[in-house]
């Protein structure tokens, strides 16, 4: 379908064409120079010490997951507000996850009261997940953490960009997880980044990341090593050469399109009529990313009639997210399981579409469309 309105949009341009013939040519495609330069950049802009790129964001927080630890017997609490990928992690580690609910409509964020109630002598970490790229209450997360010395892995996947008094998220936990999938604030196609400050750690990230090798075939290409070892059970998670370079010009356009989606995320709230529509953060503090819209339906408007309303006019929306423990296969590990404001809120939740080139007219249109369908919604008589 042409949408009038995309729910997402990439800023790409003749950077990343350059960028990409330049590896090409290079003809040195698997990691290497440019995804070092990549690991450089990037963690300079979030001031970690290290940064090791994987080639997504679900291997990012499986390697966050094992590296500390993680295993059979464990619990690991997370959020059930996300997407899959940040439980999903857990479970391949043969661990068991712990939902935590979320601190109400005004925040999506985990609910740091509700991780101290899941700790269990068997929990082993505390995920939390920068809702669209809004931070979590990190210091209340982390005075949790403290008090039952339980690590915590940020699922940043949403928040390239997003700080907290000027500490970039994906900093305040031990690790941090960044995803450059399609729609996100930076993105590759498909990339993800983990960041950390512990030496030990980032050796574990590049070990499991390459089959457990102490050395890479790069390395042997450029002669700094003629044979390897295999020192435990890894995997190839690599990120290769294009992407990296795909990042690097994503990374430079980062500030500007994140200011963009600031202010187009400002204008929404001007306009949409708050009387009606819940708008999650609009009054948090932090520096956020901005990388979804997200707004909240009055109750008793049928969601899927405001949906098509949209759709009718070119529209597109998306729901951020059904929530993990509604799903078959969590219900058939966990049973059913009560996070009574995750539960609420996820049936009222829209996303409208957000990205930088968007402009103040497509925000406009999609605004007073929103005013319009819920004005009629709410005038439909049930039965
Ligand atoms: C919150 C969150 N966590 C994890 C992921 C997984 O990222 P990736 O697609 O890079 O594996 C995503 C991606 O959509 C996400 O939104």
């Amino acid at each position: 379908m042409d949408w009038r309105v995309p729910l997402a949009d990439l800023d790409y341009g003749q950077e990343e064409e350059t960028s990409v013939v330049n590896v090409l040519r290079s003809k040195w495609l698997t990691m290497g120079a440019v995804t070092q330069e990549f690991e450089a950049e990037f963690s300079r802009m979030v001031g970690a010490k290290h940064a090791v790129a994987v080639s997504n964001a679900t291997e990012a927080l499986h390697l966050a997951c094992l590296s500390l630890g993680v295993g059979p017997g464990d619990e690991v609490i997370a959020p059930s507000l996300s997407f899959v990928a940040t439980s999903n992690a857990v479970l391949y580690t043969g661990a068991e996850v712990r939902f935590a609910d979320i601190i109400g409509p005004d925040e999506l964020t985990i609910d740091p009261a509700d991780v101290a109630r899941q700790v269990t002598p068997r929990t082993k970490a505390i995920i939390v997940m920068h809702y669209g790229g809004y931070p979590c209450r990190m210091k209340e997360i982390l005075a949790v953490a403290e008090r039952y010395s339980v690590p915590v892995i940020e699922d940043a996947a949403h928040a390239p960009g997003a700080s907290i008094d000027g500490k970039a998220m994906g900093t305040w936990g031990l690790v941090g997880c960044f995803s450059f999938f399609s729609n996100k604030n930076l993105s590759t196609g498909e990339g993800g980044m983990l960041v950390t400050d512990s030496d030990d750690i980032a050796e574990k990230f590049r070990l499991f990341r390459s089959h457990g090798m102490t050395s890479l075939t790069y390395d042997r290409h450029k002669g700094h090593a003629y044979s390897y070892d295999v020192v435990d059970l890894g995997y190839n998670y690599r990120i290769d050469e294009i992407r990296s370079a795909l990042g690097l010009e994503q990374l430079r356009k980062l500030p500007a399109n994140n200011a963009r989606r600031k202010a187009w995320t400002e204008r929404y709230w001007k306009i949409l009529d708050s009387s009606k529509v819940g708008l999650p953060f609009r009054n948090k503090a932090g520096s956020p990313s901005f990388h979804i819209f997200p707004m909240l339906l009055p109750s008793g408007i049928d969601r899927k009639a405001f949906i098509d309303s949209l759709k009718a006019e070119g529209i597109q929306t998306s729901i951020h997210y059904p929530p993990i423990h509604s799903f078959s296969y969590y219900k058939s590990r966990y049973g059913v399981i009560s996070l009574p404001k995750t539960d609420e809120i996820s049936t009222r939740q829209v996303t409208l579409p957000l990205y930088p080139g968007m402009g103040e007219e497509k925000v406009d249109l999609v605004a007073n469309a929103v005013n319009r369908s819920i004005e009629a919604l709410q005038s439909v008589k049930p039965g």
